[in-house]
């Protein structure tokens, strides 16, 4: 395992797969590290790939929204996604683009030990959950993994494509507020 300054150093000179060739920035992940609440997304957009931070895009500004519900922002919990550098035209990461950089979010992930890992959308909760996770079906419940309480939640630009799906993203965000209320957070 890699301290922070190391890891930052080896994710921005990462080429460990196709995407290093394509990317503008490595999008590492931004917010409090000593925090007990994680979101994770699936990989950086067009804004995020020009900016280099993790959902500033239309989507990001949903979900600065769907965090300020639970009084969450970028100061007082991490976002980051499980691939850091953005896929062309935005398709999802390859099984194999995911596998190359999972080790970073890994790393992440044991540096800030979070009590709670909220999953936006089916790539990282299939990635992160589990393999045959089905989003549709499964968002809003909690999955114990060791010392982490884990759920999914629909992806951001997944609500702004699909209103009729918000009501039930708010019903998570509240089943989240339980959670964290629960926990002490
Ligand atoms: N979508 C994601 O999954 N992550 C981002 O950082 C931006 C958009």
């Amino acid at each position: 395992m890699e301290n922070w300054e190391n890891l930052e150093k080896i994710c921005h000179s990462c080429t460990a797969c196709g995407l290093c060739e394509t990317r503008h920035s490595v999008v590492f992940g931004v917010g409090k590290r000593d925090t007990d609440v994680m979101f994770v997304g699936e990989g950086p957009g067009e804004q995020e790939d020009l900016q280099g931070e993790p959902f500033v895009g239309p989507a990001g500004k949903l979900l600065d929204d769907m965090m300020s519900i639970v009084d969450l922002d970028r100061t007082n919990s991490y976002i980051a996604n499980i691939v850091k550098c953005r896929p062309p035209r935005n398709r999802d990461p390859l099984e194999t683009e995911q596998e190359a950089c999972i080790g970073y979010l890994r790393n992440q992930v044991a540096l800030i030990k979070p009590k709670i890992i909220v999953c936006l959308g089916r790539i990282a909760a299939k990635k992160l959950i589990d393999p045959d996770f089905r989003i549709t079906r499964q968002h809003g419940q909690w999955f114990r993994r060791g010392n982490v309480w884990m759920m999914a939640t629909y992806h951001p630009s997944a609500l702004l494509r699909d209103v009729a799906k918000r009501p039930e993203a708010f019903d998570d965000l509240m089943t989240l507020r339980e959670k964290i209320k629960e926990l002490g957070i």
